[in-house]
């Protein structure tokens, strides 16, 4: 018999739903969003099943409506998640997430000697590939890989 399909969190009436997040990024999610610092009302569940990634988390944020740019900070810990734009407690649209030229923040350079290792300077990268991502420093040009990368 198949079951009833449910949800885990409740409807929102307005704003958006990030769903298929990586259970173990969430809360780098919520921080590079700044979920932690905004008075809408938020709920997410975490750890439930998915079949694509094991574990999924959910995040609904009320009366939000992102832009493309802020919302594609989150590709590089949640490359598969799917936005859904809810009005009226209908999903009006449905976005993917895209890696973005660059980096700002968000990725730590895994050259020991760069400076924005050793200073206060915020990263900054220039994206030389996509796919398998690969960060290229403004500061010192060393790349940095998806093997190596390390979000802050
Ligand atoms: N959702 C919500 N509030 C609404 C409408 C939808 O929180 N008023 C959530 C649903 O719980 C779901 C997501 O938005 O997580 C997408 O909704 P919908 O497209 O109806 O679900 P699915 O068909 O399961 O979407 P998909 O397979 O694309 O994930
Ligand atoms: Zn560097």
């Amino acid at each position: 018999m198949k079951e009833p399909k449910q949800m885990s969190v409740s409807a929102i009436q307005n704003g958006t739903v990030i769903d298929h997040v990586p259970a173990s990024n969430l809360f780098k999610v919520i921080q590079i969003l700044g979920l932690d610092t905004i008075e809408n009302q938020i709920t997410f569940g975490t750890n439930l099943e998915s079949k694509k990634l094991g574990r999924k988390a959910i995040i609904k944020i009320s009366g939000v409506y992102f832009e493309d740019e802020d919302i594609n900070r989150i590709a590089l810990v949640a490359p598969d998640a799917k936005l859904n734009i809810i009005k009226d407690y209908e999903v009006i649209e449905k976005k993917v997430v895209v890696v973005p030229d660059n980096i700002v923040g968000i990725a730590k350079c895994m050259n020991p000697k760069c400076i924005t290792n050793f200073e206060q300077v915020t990263t900054r990268f220039k994206v030389v590939s996509k796919k398998n991502v690969s960060l290229k420093c403004y500061y010192c040009e060393k790349i940095t890989d998806q093997e190596n990368l390390e979000i802050i």
